[in-house]
């Protein structure tokens, strides 16, 4: 007898995550008949989670803090971009090979391009803030469609190495280059977690922003931050966090399950009113 096919998401801690709302839409709108579990998994238990992995029949799953790096050791095969980020976040069956992929970036380019279609023409730069796991989404997702990126971050050290990491076309800067960085820019990224809740706000003069630039923050708690307040009031085209979460999961969905989800308006509103039930004001 066969049995429905099983995906999770682990993490440590792992309960706030919405990855099980949007991946329990996907299947309940296709009807398919399988599930995605939420696995709490401390850091000293990732290995026998991987010595049972086959007799478990996990089908894949997702990866978050504090795993993403820890388990590439346990995978047959890490993906190119999950090498790049040397973080993975989804894993899957290619055949009998177990690997690993990293589809935040392809998340981050999707939502930019749904979000605020034709945003590229005539774009060439980028400025990022942040040097963390989200900004190296952003930057190498930017990268991989020929923008030159600047990477801002308070620790100049990390903007550097992953600047590095990189390669081509990335650069690093301290935020004393910011409003020089600003006036070039057709892309400014806030990938740091200022502006989130209960977090200190993120606090920079967008007078230098060149005009028509597009204004995108990673942060979806809340909606819209005051980075993205701010940049619409003066006219930027600005784009919020929430969608990057939905379309990164997209392509994890279609590897485990066989077929290719939408982000429909429905699934939007429906993680948008989690939101603003689990952090009212959001
Ligand atoms: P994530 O993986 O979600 O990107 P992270 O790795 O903790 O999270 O990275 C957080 C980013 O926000 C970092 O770039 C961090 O800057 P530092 O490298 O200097 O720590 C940035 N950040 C966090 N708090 C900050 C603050 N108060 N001022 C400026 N940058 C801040």
């Amino acid at each position: 007898m066969s049995r429905s096919p099983r995906a999770f998401v682990m993490g440590h801690p792992i309960k706030h995550s919405r990855s099980p709302m949007l991946h329990g839409y996907w299947l309940d709108h296709y009807g398919i008949e399988g599930s995605y579990e939420m696995l709490d998994i401390a850091p000293e238990a990732l290995a026998g989670f991987f010595a049972s992995y086959r007799e478990t029949g996990w089908i894949g799953g997702n990866v978050t803090v504090p795993h993403k790096s820890a388990v590439m050791p346990f995978l047959d095969r890490i993906d190119p971009a999950a090498e790049a980020m040397g973080a993975v976040n989804t894993v899957y069956w290619d055949g009998d090979v177990l690997a690993g992929d990293n589809t935040d970036a392809l998340g981050f380019m999707h939502n930019l391009d749904d979000r605020a279609p034709g945003w590229q023409t005539g774009a060439s730069r980028a400025v990022v803030l942040g040097a963390g796991g989200a900004a190296r989404a952003a930057a190498y997702g930017l990268m991989s469609r020929g923008l030159d990126v600047a990477i801002v971050n308070r620790t100049e050290a990390k903007a550097q190495a992953l600047a590095q990491h990189l390669g081509r076309g990335v650069s690093s800067h301290s935020l004393d280059a910011l409003s020089s960085l600003l006036g070039e820019a057709d892309l400014l990224v806030n990938a740091t977690s200022l502006g989130m809740v209960h977090q200190p706000p993120l606090q920079i003069d967008l007078s230098p922003l060149k005009a028509g630039a597009t204004v995108c923050d990673v942060v979806y708690v809340p909606l819209e931050t005051d980075l993205l307040r701010s940049a619409k009031a003066r006219g930027h085209r600005t784009v919020d966090g929430l969608g990057m979460l939905l379309h990164q999961a997209v392509v994890g969905f279609s590897r485990w399950f066989g077929v290719t989800p939408e982000v429909t308006g429905e699934l939007r509103t429906l993680l948008e009113e989690d939101i603003r039930a689990k952090s009212p004001g959001a």
